[in-house]
């Protein structure tokens, strides 16, 4: 296994469609599994997908592994999904700060779904599915988007609410500005 450079913006890769995995448990899943799950804690984010480290298939990860810190005061516990599909639960839309690691430094505003039902396949092609709310959530749509070819910034309504993750800091402190879920 190997750290992997991360693509950033800009990088057309993450705005192809990514295509879906037909073999499981192959030799070829697991090393880009594990390069994934290596780049991740490397990067310190809560999810990466395939395309992030120039691969377009549907792989996604998230959460957190046992002993790691948990700021998000939520349970999302560790997992490789592929072929994901999401199906909305609850359509009420929640504005909340969202960073990737394609984007660095920066954050932005955006509508997800409160609750959700996700399914796909674990690496051995066995059938998985959980429920996730709030930011949980918030993390599959934001992770399955980029299967899409689709980066946070392009769901930013209003771009005043897009900005350099330290700015929009300062500004919340400031302002009293609380607009997160
Ligand atoms: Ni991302």
């Amino acid at each position: 296994m190997s750290i992997r450079s991360i693509s950033k913006m800009g990088n057309l890769q993450l705005a192809e469609p990514s295509i879906p995995i037909t073999q499981f448990g192959t030799k070829e899943l697991y090393k880009l599994i594990e390069d994934m799950r290596e780049t991740m804690k490397v990067e310190d984010g809560i999810g990466i997908a395939a395309p992030q480290i120039g691969s377009n298939q549907r792989v996604i990860m998230f959460g957190y592994e046992e002993g790691e810190t948990n700021p998000s005061g939520q349970s999302i516990p560790f997992t490789v999904l592929i072929n994901p599909i999401i199906e909305v639960l609850d359509d009420t839309l929640v504005d909340g700060w969202e960073a990737c690691i394609s984007v660095p430094e920066l954050c932005g505003l955006v509508s997800r779904y409160k609750k959700i039902k996700f399914s796909g396949f674990d690496p051995e092609g066995n059938p998985i599915s959980a429920i996730a709310e709030d930011y949980y959530a918030r993390v599959l749509q934001h992770e399955t988007d980029h299967l899409d070819g689709i980066l946070y910034p392009q769901r930013v309504k209003d771009l005043r609410y897009f900005g350099f993750q330290d700015e929009i800091i300062e500004r919340i402190r400031k302002r009293n500005e609380v607009i997160t879920d």
